[in-house]
């Protein structure tokens, strides 16, 4: 497929290019991207420019994986990346740091879902890390159930089996699952507060 972008009034989604190889080694240098995705470590822009060589460009064409660079409106600067990858519909994003708290990750994870279910989708499914509450707080905030905790469908860094919060968000908006979210996947530990229908407090 031919890449695809999307907007929305706050975030532009495109492809990353070469242009973008600074910004994604300076924001893949933050420890939270380091311990919640498989990045390499350390992080240098040659593996910024093999990521966008090896991975974006024929992901696209292959339609495995469909990368965008995540930027706020009017800008051209990167501030983070979403994937979707086709074999298991799931989702992957991360945001570098001065971009969070800002409703960014928001719309962009709402803008691919919207897209993936026009394509046809049934559903796209989510996991983090456990103990990921960041990651979780924008699932639950996008509709997503939490469907459990099982093994990641991505290992670990080292290879090592890891456990995940597992999560699936339906075209028609049906929850597909009525377990609640594991406590400790809110900021505070707290409990959920059941008059929020996506379990958010
Ligand atoms: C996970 C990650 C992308 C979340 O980033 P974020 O900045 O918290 O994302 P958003 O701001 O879009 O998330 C929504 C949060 O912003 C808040 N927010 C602030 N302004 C908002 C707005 N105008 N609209 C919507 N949400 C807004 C929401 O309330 C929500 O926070 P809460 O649910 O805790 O209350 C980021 O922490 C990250 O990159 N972490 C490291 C990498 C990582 O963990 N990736 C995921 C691997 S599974």
């Amino acid at each position: 497929m031919l890449p695809v972008a999307l907007s929305s009034a706050r975030v532009h989604l495109d492809v990353p290019s070469r242009a973008d190889t600074a910004a994604i080694t300076a924001a893949c240098q933050d420890p939270d991207i380091v311990r919640w995705t498989t990045i390499p470590t350390p992080y240098t822009e040659r593996d910024a420019a093999t990521f966008v060589d090896a991975l974006v460009g024929p992901g696209w064409a292959s339609d495995r994986e469909y990368t965008w660079a995540i930027r706020r409106a009017g800008s051209t600067w990167l501030e983070g990346i979403i994937g979707y990858r086709t074999a298991r519909r799931d989702l992957g994003f991360w945001l570098a740091p001065s971009a969070r708290g800002a409703g960014v990750m928001h719309d962009a994870v709402g803008l691919v879902l919207d897209w993936a279910f026009s394509q046809g989708a049934p559903d796209v499914y989510w996991e983090c890390y456990v103990g990921n509450r960041a990651s979780a707080a924008v699932a639950r905030a996008a509709g997503f159930s939490y469907t459990g905790t099982g093994p990641a469908l991505i290992p670990g860094r080292d290879g090592a089996p890891t456990a995940a919060w597992q999560g699936l968000r339906r075209a028609d908006g049906t929850p597909a699952s009525d377990l609640p979210w594991p406590a400790d996947s809110f900021a505070d530990g707290g409990q959920l507060d059941d008059a929020s229908p996506s379990g958010r407090r």
